[in-house]
């Protein structure tokens, strides 16, 4: 059982992006929130727990510090822009029925009710670059120690661009949340809700490198993270390790898996456009990426952390990614679903007498 005092925000799926950022909590909820065992380090930072949350949830500060509350210690902010940018409009999340998603999976079709899973459709929305950076230099402040503001960011594909311009609008965006104080960059090198290339990037690999380099010749030594997409394909997937490797230092993985959307009357949704399925039933397919991505750069020698992310919701889901090589585990629909998740993950870690691999290290 877990005590909480005072009521509990979630987001309405029912309304706009907007709403639900200017409705952010203003209320930070009061209760106890048990010690995670063991110590952790991730990209080279202390950090109280593995529990993160990744893009997504965490729309402004005020979600951000709502959830640091509930027990998160890796706080992403929702991927920023470097110039304002509306929202998709409604469905945002449309719940979809599917145990399981992955590459044998072209279509998924819409669910009445939430059951774990769902099709995400923002657009990678973005306010203007002053107010973001205002707010992540006062968010930053308020944060525990051992909690970090990892501050996600994405190019914006203009008219006639090439690929050096895009990779120097990631870097600049970086540079300036670098300066606003974020304790660590996330590069989306995949939304697979957009359909130019700034969302593919992750199976791009020399462009992606690319942007890599760029981005850390601006950031200097600020902790560096690029997430990517599903890389069923192991070559595909060292193509790209070995093209960003040298400029980051961790990789985030899965943002979710793309599909269509079919709806209960039988039409494709979204245009026939693909959407992030994102949830439990990706799940399975994340961890063994996590896995094979692990055994994959031990086996080249490449030094990076990784962050397990897609349908974590319980201490054993946390313990797999774990177990599968990564250094930190990251839920946004869990979280979104059920804010008291984290809360409950570690009443389960405190009272679970077996060994974890994190002691041994300590
Ligand atoms: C509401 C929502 C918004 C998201 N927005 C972003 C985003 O702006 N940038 C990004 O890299 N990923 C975004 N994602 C993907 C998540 O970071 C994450 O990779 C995905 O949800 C899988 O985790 P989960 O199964 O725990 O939800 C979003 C996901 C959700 C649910």
């Amino acid at each position: 059982m877990v005590g909480v005092n005072t009521p509990l925000s979630r987001y309405d799926r029912a309304r706009s992006y907007q709403w639900n950022y200017d409705h952010a909590p203003n209320q930070l909820p009061d209760l106890e929130v048990p010690p995670y065992r063991g110590s952790w380090r991730l990209c080279g930072l202390p950090v109280n727990s593995p529990l993160g949350i990744p893009a997504g949830p965490l729309l402004n500060g005020r979600w951000c510090l709502y959830y640091a509350r509930l027990g998160f210690d890796l706080l992403t902010y929702k991927t920023v822009r470097s110039g304002s940018r509306p929202c998709y409009e409604l469905p945002n999340l449309l719940p979809v029925a599917c145990a399981t998603v992955d590459e044998h999976h072209p279509e998924v079709d819409e669910s009445p009710e939430m059951n774990g899973s769902w099709a995400v459709s923002f657009g990678m929305p973005s306010s203007e670059i002053e107010v973001w950076q205002r707010d992540i230099r006062a968010t930053k402040a308020a944060l525990a120690p051992g909690q970090l503001l990892s501050v996600s960011v994405v190019g914006t594909i203009e008219e006639g661009w090439d690929m050096r311009r895009l990779a120097d609008d990631y870097a600049r965006c970086a540079q300036m949340a670098a300066d606003a104080g974020a304790d660590m960059i996330e590069a989306n090198f995949s939304c697979p809700n957009v359909s130019t290339c700034d969302g593919q990037l992750f199976q791009q690999p020399d462009d992606a490198g690319l942007v890599a380099k760029l981005t850390r010749d601006v950031i200097g030594q600020t902790p560096f993270v690029a997430k990517v997409g599903h890389l069923p394909n192991p070559a595909d997937a060292q193509r790209l390790i070995e093209s960003i490797a040298p400029f980051v230092n961790g990789v985030a993985m899965t943002n979710s898996i793309a599909t269509q959307v079919r709806s209960q009357d039988g039409h494709l949704l979204f245009s026939g456009q693909k959407r992030g399925i994102c949830g439990k039933a990706t799940h399975a397919a994340s961890v063994r990426q996590t896995e094979s991505i692990r055994k994959m750069i031990d086996r080249l020698g490449i030094r990076l952390d990784l962050i397990g992310v897609g349908g974590a919701s319980t201490a054993a889901d946390v313990q797999r990614y774990l177990d599968a090589g990564a250094q930190g585990v990251h839920m946004a629909t869990a979280a979104m679903i059920d804010p008291l998740v984290a809360v409950k993950i570690r009443q389960t870690v405190q009272h679970n007498t077996q060994s974890f691999p994190s002691d041994e290290k300590n």
